[in-house]
């Protein structure tokens, strides 16, 4: 099938590298001339595991196309993905000038049926303005062309994108009730068949209700990250393991097991961004999500942790303190550091007079990006880039682990205190077990984990 990608950024590279992967002929649209000629030069933009060959096997094979030409991308498909951002606005609302830009290249160019698939994550309503977009350049040009749109939420994970896709433990899609809609229901339900062949994986339902859905399930995954964060807190007072209760609660299945770890707080471009952006529908129809309002509240507290376990362990001032810190990036496999708490911790602890010495397997260049936007050129002169978590730890007050990048979990101890100027860790990520770390001598500060002894 002929498709085409609008935007490609995580999503629409992905999306549309994997569409070719099941032998489509993709043809992927960006406005930015240097990302296209690098992807057209076999880069990638973006640090995804396996992204990289999926591409080149699909560059090779003729499947895959980039290009800035608004008018070839409209010719092409006929579905018409749109995986262009939507960042938040001043507000916290999501910003949709980029979604409806390329709903009107859409309209400008196309003679004939398409169907408009909208990948991005978009507020209920949208289809109906990505509608209205594409009708006002047809009706200005005078062409009687029909479309339908439809909405197809993403749910990958940065890190695990390709295999998501790939693997979908589900595939919603929302289309409307119209004989149009009953045409892209077909086309997708064909485009989808490879991931439904032994068990149907896709939710058909009204294209409100899928926008709705892909806020619904981020904001239920931030809920339970947060509620958990704020049990770990109670759970340091009272002396109790988080670990133990997380085992305790998520083995009975109506709760379950996935993403109840208590940590130094979530970030990303998608949870923060979907929760405010949720919000801001709510109020904009007179609701007040509270639930919501706590999620946000929690995680901006939590993602301080770090810097106020320091504090109580070293006191206020930090002058003279140097901190090793391993993992920058919002989570492993990434280098993404949008929202990661790691800027949180290095503005704190930088603010307080200490040095740091910095280590992230791959987000090593984008940290030295955004350290430049967050910090002042003298705190920035404090932070030491290291070339290895070993080179990080040398002479530090203590380590300091915020992302549980695989290469951290086991780590050389009796390296790790000689490095040390004294054994003391933060970990910010419970990737160890306080009676290990008591074990080998290191005094060990979890998110929840203070047990009484
Ligand atoms: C999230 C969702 O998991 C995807 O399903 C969704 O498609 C995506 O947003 C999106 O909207 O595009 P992502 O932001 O890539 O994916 O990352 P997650 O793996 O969900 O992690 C988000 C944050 O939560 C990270 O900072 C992680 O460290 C934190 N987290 C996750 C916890 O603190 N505790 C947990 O138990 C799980």
């Amino acid at each position: 099938m002929k498709i085409t990608i609008i935007g490609t950024g995580y999503v629409g590279l992905v999306t549309g590298a994997c569409l070719a992967e099941l032998g489509n002929d993709v043809f992927c649209l960006d406005l930015d001339v240097q990302k296209v000629a690098l992807l057209n030069s076999g880069g990638i933009p973006i640090h995804e595991p396996g992204l990289e060959e999926v591409v080149a096997r699909n560059r090779a094979a003729g499947r895959m196309t980039f290009s800035t030409d608004v008018e070839a991308a409209a010719a092409h498909g006929v579905m018409q993905f749109i995986a262009v951002g939507t960042p938040p606005d001043e507000d916290g609302s999501a910003d949709l000038q980029y979604v409806l830009a390329a709903a009107r290249g859409i309209g400008k160019y196309m003679t004939d049926f398409k169907v408009i698939v909208d990948k991005s994550t978009v507020p209920v309503g949208t289809a109906e303005k990505v509608r209205a977009a594409i009708q006002g350049e047809l009706d200005a040009r005078g062409v009687a062309a029909t479309f339908s749109v439809a909405s197809n939420p993403e749910f990958l994970k940065e890190g695990a994108a390709v295999e998501d896709f790939m693997r979908p433990d589900r595939i919603v899609i929302g289309v409307d009730a119209t004989p149009d809609g009953e045409r892209a229901r077909e086309l997708l339900k064909s485009l989808y068949a490879p991931f439904n062949r032994n068990h149907e994986r896709t939710y058909w339902m009204d294209v409100r209700s899928a926008e709705f859905t892909k806020y619904a399930a981020n904001a239920m995954l931030a809920t339970r990250i947060s509620f958990m964060n704020e049990l770990a807190n109670l759970a340091d007072k009272v002396g109790v393991d988080i670990e133990a209760v997380r085992h305790g609660i998520g083995s009975d299945p109506r709760i379950g097991h996935s993403f109840l770890y208590a940590g130094c707080g979530y970030g990303g471009s998608c949870f923060p961004k979907d929760v405010q952006a949720l919000e801001r529908t709510a109020r904009g129809h007179g609701q007040e999500l509270l639930i919501l309002r706590a999620v946000e509240a929690v995680n901006d507290q939590q993602k301080q942790v770090l810097g106020r376990k320091v504090v109580a362990r070293f006191g206020e001032d930090l002058t003279g303190r140097h901190f090793a810190v391993w993992g920058l990036a919002f989570k492993p496999n990434t280098d993404d550091m949008r929202e990661a708490s790691a800027r949180v911790l290095l503005a704190d602890l930088l603010g307080r007079g200490a040095t740091v010495a910095v280590y992230d397997p791959v987000a090593m260049a984008e940290a030295r990006r955004v350290l430049q936007l967050d910090l002042t050129p003298e705190q920035l002169a404090k932070v030491r880039f290291a070339d290895s978590p070993k080179d990080a730890l040398q002479d530090a007050d203590a380590l300091v682990i915020v992302t549980e990048w695989k290469a951290f979990r086991s780590p050389d101890f009796e390296q790790v205190k000689a490095r040390l100027k004294q054994a003391v860790v933060f970990d910010g990520r419970n990737l160890f077990e306080p009676a290990v770390m008591a074990e080998n001598g290191i005094e060990y500060h979890g998110i929840g984990r203070s047990i009484l002894t």
